[in-house]
């Protein structure tokens, strides 16, 4: 079974030999032995109880790089192999990391509203001052391929580049002149910090109030990856406190509710998880997805596992 969101993104027999059901997002998933595979979105939680409505099943073929949607532990339980789109999203991921990043360094929301809403009463010399990026710091937490495309953008900005993650990337060093530190070094030097880690049990709520109160003073929080990386309230307090400068967010701990108080911030920037929202990508996407199933149904090994 795949998402019916996907179909237009697909060949009209994407899984040639066998019958695909096209499964809405808000629909419950069915149950049955004879479903072999299952191609979901990010959405659509997959977990021990599914498993045990789909006891046929040999593969969750997930449409999206995070696999947080998908019970691990259950699947390698129940001989399940999962697979993820890696690689096809990177460079569109990017591209709106850093959409991001200069709506906020910018201030163009607060611009925006000020245009929109007739208040503007001309160029003045002192309006809506933002951080200029030429000479500022990026701190990249997380350097997996997106984290470092990301890093690779930087550069034309005249920005110095800092990560932080469990390896050392020498080709991103080489490239970039990115330097390694640890998180806290991170966030006290960054007058930009964007996070590009997935969602697991260590990252959840990791950028906390603690964390946040070791950013510098006016520095600006921008996330792509995962919603629950950021304790929401305590981003909150700092937006409010005046010690952040700025958030720019593109996905949400509870999607898709999204906390009024961040929609309504004029510092905020909030966009509904469009990272990799390109035509290009989300085909790619769902077409690697769609490929791992064929992959598996024939009885080979995927061509980007999760396990
Ligand atoms: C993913 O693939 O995990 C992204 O969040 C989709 O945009």
């Amino acid at each position: 079974m795949i998402a019916a969101e996907l179909r237009d993104l697909l060949p009209a027999d994407p899984v040639p030999g066998h019958a695909v059901e096209w499964i809405p997002a808000d629909e419950p998933l069915p149950s049955g032995d004879h479903y072999v595979a299952i191609v979901p979105l990010l959405s659509r939680w997959i977990g021990g109880q599914q498993l045990k409505q789909l006891l046929g099943l040999k593969i969750v073929a997930n449409c999206a790089v995070g696999v947080d949607n998908v019970d691990l532990v259950s699947c390698q339980m129940g001989k399940v192999r999962v697979t993820n789109t890696p690689g096809v999203l990177t460079e569109s991921t990017a591209d709106l990391t850093w959409s991001l990043i200069l709506q906020v360094a910018r201030r163009t929301k607060e611009g925006e509203r000020l245009v929109a809403g007739g208040a503007w009463a001309g160029w003045h010399p002192t309006q809506l001052l933002g951080l200029e990026l030429d000479g500022a710091t990026l701190g990249l937490v997380g350097a997996g391929r997106i984290g470092q495309a990301v890093g690779r953008r930087a550069i034309g900005f005249g920005l110095r580049l800092l990560y932080a993650a469990r390896s050392r990337k020498d080709d991103f060093e080489a490239a970039t002149g990115a330097k390694r530190v640890d998180l806290p070094k991170l966030l006290a030097q960054s007058d930009i910090v964007t996070l590009h880690a997935p969602s697991t049990p260590e990252t959840k709520g990791f950028i906390n109030r603690e964390r946040l109160a070791q950013m510098k003073d006016g520095a600006i929080l921008i996330n792509t990856a995962r919603g629950d990386l950021v304790r929401e309230p305590a981003l909150l307090e700092a937006l409010e406190s005046g010690r952040l400068a700025g958030a720019g967010l593109d996905v949400f701990a509870d999607e898709p509710t999204v906390n009024p108080a961040l929609v309504a911030h004029p510092r905020v920037v909030c966009l509904p998880h469009l990272g990799s929202a390109t035509v290009k990508t989300r085909t790619a996407m769902a077409q690697l997805a769609v490929a791992n199933v064929n992959a598996v149904l024939g009885g080979g090994q995927p061509i980007t596992p999760v396990f």
